[in-house]
């Protein structure tokens, strides 16, 4: 059956979860504060780089199914059914993460519902938010006891958002079995045809679907901090960490997927959500738990440093030496910056005085919002035009299939760096580059 949805916040997951809805055939309205971000989205541009999803949000909005507004009084008269993907970014000078968003949306929302309505929380939260706001929620509303509070955590990538919102892994539903409601019945509803394709479906209580979500990201960060502190350990030995995931890869019990050693992880969710993660289990009692996350975050921020020290080594100095960066994207098919490993790098380089020369095929805006003082450059080979070193700092596929010819002319030195270890070192050897990777001899 198709439902009337609201979906409040426009962001990555937002825009998308908003999109996709209405992609089932539910009727669906959009909600943000941000008036710009409002009139792009009716018409019919997506505010951020994500494969497919204008497409989607196009057909949606011609079809009368998706529009966006400011307005809560018209989502509250509009929809019975509410998502909530608004951000939960970290606290400044804390570990924890900021709530302000998401009680934003409660606070707004709540006093304007005067029927039944549930509300599905997908932001990712510490744990015992979902049971507070239900809290809060029954308190605000006209509707009262009829106002429930269920989250269904969201897992999807950037760069996948529309395949992983609309052919999940699994769908997971927190409820509050203390006061059996609507919510399984609704997210059946909403899901139906997702379930048709018999995609996973758990029901859970609130706590364990909210912890679902804060472990799924704590294990992809320690695998990934794992390779990467295999990989220090294979520079020190002469090893190849490349071909040693790809053989424990094989073990099904390890798998080969963020096994990628290289500078890291970043973005908008692994490196805010592991300590939001520490910070709650140490509020719950349970810090020592969770002490292992510190050194998991500790190592990712290693790369970074050793990515610098490894540019230092091959220019001398970085002093007045000339370096182009490809990429500043955390991770490729995506425009996002937020507390990206290459634009780190890329940051401290220019900082320690060299001449920063940055590409990349999606992030030039955001990256030169972020970071202002940096160079960009209009193409790959012009940011390597006279460099003394090439940092490949995201894998982009432009830059994984660059060859050496189409660089020779171009750079002062022939030096490559292979931050995440995306390109062939013999072919950059054999034609006559110095190479280096993290990890590998
Ligand atoms: C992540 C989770 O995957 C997703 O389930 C969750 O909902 C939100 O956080 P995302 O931030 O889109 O998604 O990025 P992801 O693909 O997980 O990559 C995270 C970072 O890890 C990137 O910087 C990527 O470059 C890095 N990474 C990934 C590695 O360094 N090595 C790998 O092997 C894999």
């Amino acid at each position: 059956m198709s439902e009337k949805i609201s979906v409040f916040g426009t962001g990555y997951l937002g825009a998308t979860h908003a999109a996709c809805m209405a992609e089932l055939g539910h009727m669906v309205l959009g909600v943000d504060v941000d008036e710009a971000k409002l009139s792009k989205l009716n018409a019919g541009e997506v505010p951020f780089y994500e494969p497919e999803l204008e497409e989607v949000l196009q057909r949606n909005i011609a079809a009368g199914r998706l529009r966006f507004t400011s307005s809560y009084e018209e989502a509250a008269d509009f929809a019975d059914v509410h998502f909530i993907g608004v951000g939960t970014p970290q606290k400044k000078g804390e570990f924890a993460a900021d709530m302000k968003f998401v009680d934003a949306v409660i606070e707004t929302l709540a006093p304007l519902l005067t029927r039944p309505a549930v509300i599905f929380g997908k932001s990712t939260v510490p744990v015992g938010t979902a049971e507070r706001l239900a809290l809060r929620a029954r308190e605000l509303a006209p509707a009262g006891d009829d106002v429930e509070v269920a989250w269904n955590p969201e897992f999807l990538r950037e760069g996948f958002a529309v395949k992983d919102t609309l052919h999940p892994d699994r769908l997971v539903l927190g409820v509050d079995r203390n006061r059996p409601g609507r919510a399984e019945e609704v997210a059946r509803d909403v899901y139906a045809q997702l379930l048709d394709e018999e995609i996973p479906f758990l029901v859970t209580d609130l706590a364990t679907a909210e912890l679902v979500k804060a472990s799924a990201n704590a294990f992809l960060a320690t695998k990934i901090s794992f390779i990467n502190a295999i990989s220090e350990v294979c520079e020190a030995a002469g090893a190849d960490v490349t071909v040693l995931a790809d053989a424990i890869g094989h073990d099904a019990r390890i798998g080969r997927k963020f096994l990628n050693a290289g500078i890291g992880f970043g973005g908008g969710c692994l490196p805010k959500d592991i300590r939001a993660f520490m910070a709650r289990a140490g509020e719950l009692g349970a810090d020592q738990a969770l002490t292992f996350l510190r050194e998991v975050d500790n190592i990712n921020m290693r790369r970074r440093t050793r990515m610098v020290e490894l540019a230092r080594e091959s220019c001398g100095s970085l002093l007045g030496a000339r370096v182009a960066v490809l990429g500043a994207a955390f991770k490729p098919n995506s425009d996002d910056v937020r507390d990206s490993p290459a634009l780190n790098v890329a940051g401290q380089i220019q900082l320690q005085g060299a001449a920063v020369s940055v590409y990349d095929p999606k992030a030039m805006d955001n990256s030169r919002a972020l970071f202002p003082t940096l160079s960009y450059a209009n193409t790959a080979l012009d940011a390597c035009e006279e460099a003394d070193v090439v940092l490949v700092l995201t894998e982009w596929q432009e830059f994984s299939k660059l060859q050496p010819a189409d660089l020779d002319a171009v750079v002062a030195k022939k030096v490559i760096i292979d931050g995440r270890n995306c390109l062939n070192p013999s072919q950059w050897r054999a034609a006559g580059w110095t190479y280096r990777g993290l990890g590998r001899p």
